[in-house]
C-alpha cells in the first residue's frame, strides 16, 4: 500500500524554528528597503575575541585541517575539564566530555541516547524553542510544566506531577530564553533529587550561566547534590556562542556520567563525526585565553538591560520581570492582544518591528524582545511599538496602512 506522505511522522510534526524564520524575513524585508528594527535576535554582536579568531587562522595556515576524534579533540575536553572544575568546583576526566557543533547538537544527541519512542521529556515554561521539537526529532513526547497562576519560578511540585513511568529526561535553562529567570538552589536542588530518585537525566542548559546581572550568581547543578560527576544523573550543556560572542563558530559541549558521553559520543561518530577542527581551535583559545571579553560582554548586557526595561516598562500597559540573566526581555503584552503570533505580526506589518511571539516559549500574551543588538535600535524598535500600541498608531491602524513607509 503506497503511504500518504513520503515524510516521517516526526519531519512532519516539526516547524522550522521560529526564531531563525524571523532573522530570514528580518534580512529579507531589509533588502528589499524596509526599515526593519530586528528584536528577535539570539547573538551577540561583539566580536570574538582576538585570540580565538588567531588560534582559528593559525591552524589554518598549517593546512592540517583533518577529522578529530568524534567527542571532540583532546585540547579541547582538556579545555572543557578546567572549565568545569573553575565554574562548578568538580575534577572530572576527558571520558566525561563530548564536543559537539553547538549545544544544539550536544543536546539533541543526549535525547537521542536517551529517550525511546513515546518516551517523555519534561521542563518548565517558558522554554526554549527548541526543546518540544527536539524531543518530537528524537521520537519522544514534550512535556511543557506551566507555572502557576501569577508565579514566575516554577514549583518541584508542579514538576513532579508532570513525571511519569515514561519520564527519561527534564531540562532546565538558567538563567532562561526567553525570561532570564534564574533558578533557585531550592527548585534544582529538588529537581535534581527528585530525578536521581527516578533513574531520570537532568539536562542542564547553562549556555548563560556568566550572563548575569546584579551581582546574582546562578546556583550550579553541583552544588545541588553531593554525588560524583559520574553518578548524579546530570548532563551539564554549555558552549563559546554566547559567552564568547562565537555563534558561529558552533562549538558546545556536554559534560556528565561517562556512559552517557559514551553513547552520546557513540551516537555523533554516525551523525557528524567530529565538530569542525578549526573551530575547536578557537574555542579552546577563548577558554584558556584572557577572559576579559566575558566580562566586558557582561557589564554591556547589564547596562542595556536597565535601559531596556526601562524602555519597556515606559510603554503602559506592558508588565516586564527585569530578566536577570541572558539578552531578552520577556514582557507581557497580553493588555494589548492575547494572541502573541498575532500581535507580533501586527508588529512587523505597521511598525516593521520584529520580536518573538510569547506563544514559541509555551507562554500566550508575551512577547521577547532581544537587546543584543544595537541599543540604536531597540530604543527606535520600543518608540515604534510605543506608538502604535499607546499613541496614535490605532487610527491609522485602522486605516490599514503602513505606519513607516519605505
Ligand atoms: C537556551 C539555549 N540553549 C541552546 C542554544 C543553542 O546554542 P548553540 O549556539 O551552542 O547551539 C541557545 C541559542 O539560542 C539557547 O538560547
Amino acid at each position: 500500500m503506497p503511504a500518504t506522505s513520503p515524510l516521517s511522522s516526526a519531519a512532519r510534526s516539526i516547524g522550522a524554528s521560529v526564531t531563525l524564520q524571523l532573522n530570514a524575513a528580518a534580512a529579507r524585508m531589509r533588502a528589499e528597503g524596509e526599515p526593519v528594527i530586528h528584536l528577535g535576535g539570539g547573538e551577540p554582536e561583539s566580536l570574538a575575541p582576538a585570540t580565538a579568531l588567531t588560534a582559528g587562522i593559525d591552524l589554518l595556515k598549517t593546512g592540517e585541517v583533518r577529522y578529530t576524534p568524534a567527542s571532540g579533540t583532546p585540547g579541547m575536553k582538556d579545555a572543557v575539564v578546567a572549565y568545569t572544575e573553575q565554574f562548578y568546583g568538580r575534577s572530572i576526566e576527558r571520558t566525561n566530555v563530548m564536543v559537539s557543533a553547538g549545544v544544539k547538537q550536544a543536546l539533541m544527541v543526549a535525547l537521542m541516547a536517551l529517550v525511546d519512542p513515546g518516551d517523555e521529556v519534561v521542563f518548565p515554561v517558558p522554554y526554549w524553542v527548541s526543546y518540544p521539537e527536539m524531543a518530537r526529532i528524537a521520537g519522544a513526547v514534550p512535556v511543557p510544566v506551566a507555572l502557576e497562576e501569577g508565579a514566575h519560578q516554577p514549583t518541584v511540585a508542579a514538576m513532579e506531577a508532570a513525571l511519569t513511568d515514561r519520564t527519561r529526561a527534564v531540562i532546565l535553562n538558567s538563567p532562561s530564553n526567553p525570561s532570564g529567570l534564574i533558578l533557585d538552589k531550592e527548585f534544582l536542588t529538588g529537581v535534581i533529587t527528585m530525578c536521581q530518585a527516578r533513574g531520570i537525566t537532568v539536562l542542564m542548559d547553562d549556555i548563560y550561566h556568566r550572563l548575569v546581572f546584579g551581582g546574582k550568581i546562578t546556583t550550579h547543578c553541583y552544588e545541588c547534590t553531593e554525588k560524583s560527576v559520574d553518578e548524579a544523573g546530570i548532563l551539564v550543556l554549555n558552549g563559546v556562542s554566547k559567552q564568547y560572542a562565537m555563534t558561529g563558530f558552533r562549538i558546545g559541549w556536554a559534560v556528565g556520567p561517562a556512559t552517557l558521553i559514551k553513547a552520546m559520543s557513540n551516537i555523533q561518530s554516525h551523525l557528524s563525526g567530529g565538530p569542525c577542527t578549526i573551530s575547536q581551535a578557537s574555542a579552546v583559545a577563548a577558554l584558556s585565553g584572557d577572559q576579559n571579553s566575558v566580562e566586558d560582554l557582561r557589564d554591556e548586557l547589564e547596562e542595556r538591560r536597565n535601559e531596556t526595561a526601562d524602555l519597556l516598562e515606559s510603554i503602559p500597559g506592558v508588565e516586564l520581570n527585569h530578566p536577570d540573566g541572558t539578552f531578552y526581555c520577556f514582557a507581557d503584552f497580553s493588555a494589548f492582544d492575547a494572541d502573541s503570533t498575532r500581535l507580533s505580526n501586527l508588529l512587523l506589518e505597521k511598525v516593521q518591528v520584529v520580536t518573538v511571539p510569547g506563544i514559541e516559549f509555551g507562554m500566550e500574551g508575551y512577547l521577547r524582545v532581544s537587546f543584543c543588538g544595537s541599543m540604536k535600535d531597540v530604543r527606535e524598535g520600543v518608540r515604534r511599538m510605543r506608538w502604535l500600541l499607546n499613541d496614535n498608531g490605532s487610527a491609522e491602524l485602522k486605516a490599514g496602512d503602513r505606519v513607516f513607509a519605505r
